[in-house]
């Protein structure tokens, strides 16, 4: 066996790379990143834009890609990957970080370090640079996955070498004639299929309230005139069917964004406890993720038991941890993921929703119910006798009283 202390997870790979796999978004850093690589190390730059839905134009990336001076350049449709693997898991665990944030970046970061770690290797790539920064979570994210997936490839991490602020960039980009990508919006996006996360300028104070035009995917609530009525088919905990109509992950998630958004729901706004040791304050559009995971968290909890449901919660708690803290690797992750793919075996059913600037649940049903109308009911069935209550709520406060009486003496 090789020894341990060779492998890049003990000791970071340090050599000359001469042919690099850049996760390329086609933004500025990493634009500026291809050219900036080259000259530094003077390498061979291979070029990887992973596609999982987000709103960018892909045949203009890989122009500018090649403007840049990459030798190659690869677009990699990963939606249904991040579909049916990632965000299915997520709908299964309810994943929230924080109980707010649908956690689409820290979803796709794994996936897309995967993408770029295939091709390196079917490149012969001896390096793999990424566009993190060192404030963010998502450099703990991408080099977990790298370490985890191609611990013998170097990790090169430019915007934490180069020491450019955004205009020397623009300056550097303009010197050496490299193209510089037009910008949809002033603030700092992240968007894939599940979320979309927007940073930066004034929303940087949490006291300040969102402008308008950071919001792309939802209107405000004060906009919809009318309620969108939606019936949500799971089965085994995934979404199958939108009003009657069958529809894969993929387009059920596109039309959820979209139909949704359009009546008012779907913003998070919060302050987050970032991995990296402060607090920030994040604002996403979900829609799609947050109408999936109320309805699914409904339908659980109309099946489950009460120890389940309880049980569950801590699961898909730590689930969230876990992925948002970039140890996606961490083989807790992989023993959770079984118990929450097997505690949805019972997740099937209908709920009913209307979307009003708000989501409303208007009824839910479930073959696998763990509900009986007739315990419930008030007019007819069954009753415990007197006796029987009386006898269970002895026990059942037995262990409180006594507690109780020991601290409250008269
Ligand atoms: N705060 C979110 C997260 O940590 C969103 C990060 C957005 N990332 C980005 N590179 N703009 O997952």
């Amino acid at each position: 066996m090789e020894p341990q202390g060779r492998r890049g997870f003990l000791k970071p790979v340090h050599r000359k790379p001469s042919k690099i796999a850049l996760a390329y978004s086609g933004g500025l850093d990493t634009t500026v990143a291809i050219h900036w690589l080259r000259e530094k190390f003077n390498a061979e730059v291979i070029t990887v834009t992973v596609d999982v839905g987000q709103d960018d134009d892909f045949r203009d990336i890989e122009e500018r890609a090649y403007k840049a001076g990459a030798i190659k350049h690869y677009t990699i449709d990963a939606k249904r990957d991040f579909a049916e693997g990632p965000v299915a898991m997520a709908i299964m665990a309810n994943a929230l970080y924080e109980d707010r944030y649908p956690l689409g970046t820290a979803l796709a970061r794994p996936l897309i370090a995967e993408k770029v770690v295939e091709v390196a290797k079917r490149e012969g790539c001896d390096a793999i640079a990424h566009g993190s920064t060192s404030k963010g979570n998502d450099q703990v994210r991408f080099n977990e996955a790298l370490m985890a997936l191609a611990p013998d490839l170097m990790i090169i991490e430019p915007a934490k070498i180069w020491g450019m602020n955004r205009a020397e960039e623009v300056e550097y980009a303009r010197k050496h004639g490299i193209p510089i990508p037009s910008v949809h919006s002033r603030f700092s996006i992240d968007d894939n299929l599940w979320s979309r996360s927007i940073e930066g300028r004034e929303i940087d104070d949490p006291g300040v309230e969102v402008p308008e035009d950071a919001f792309k995917w939802t209107v405000p609530p004060e906009k919809v005139s009318e309620p969108l009525m939606l019936e949500i088919e799971f089965r085994e905990g995934l979404p199958i069917a939108i009003n009657g109509e069958k529809m894969d992950l993929v387009n059920l998630i596109l039309l959820l964004n979209k139909v949704v958004g359009a009546h008012g729901f779907g913003r998070v706004d919060h302050v987050e406890n970032r991995v990296v040791g402060f607090k920030s304050r994040e604002v996403y559009e979900a829609p799609a993720a947050l109408t999936l995971i109320e309805t699914h968290k409904d339908l659980e909890k109309l099946v489950y038991t009460p120890l389940e449901y309880r049980f569950k919660r801590f699961v898909d708690q730590t689930w969230a941890d876990l992925v948002y803290g970039g140890l996606w690797h961490e083989p807790l992750r992989e023993e959770l993921d079984t118990l929450i793919r097997s505690m949805n075996r019972w997740v099937s059913g209908v709920v009913k929703v209307k979307v009003f600037g708000g989501l409303t649940i208007l009824g839910r049903e479930s073959p696998y119910a763990s509900y009986n109308k007739d315990l419930v009911d008030y007019v007819s069935g069954w009753y415990p006798s007197e006796e029987e209550a009386r006898g269970f709520i002895r026990m059942h406060v037995l262990h409180s009283l006594t507690a109780y009486r020991a601290r409250h003496k008269a």
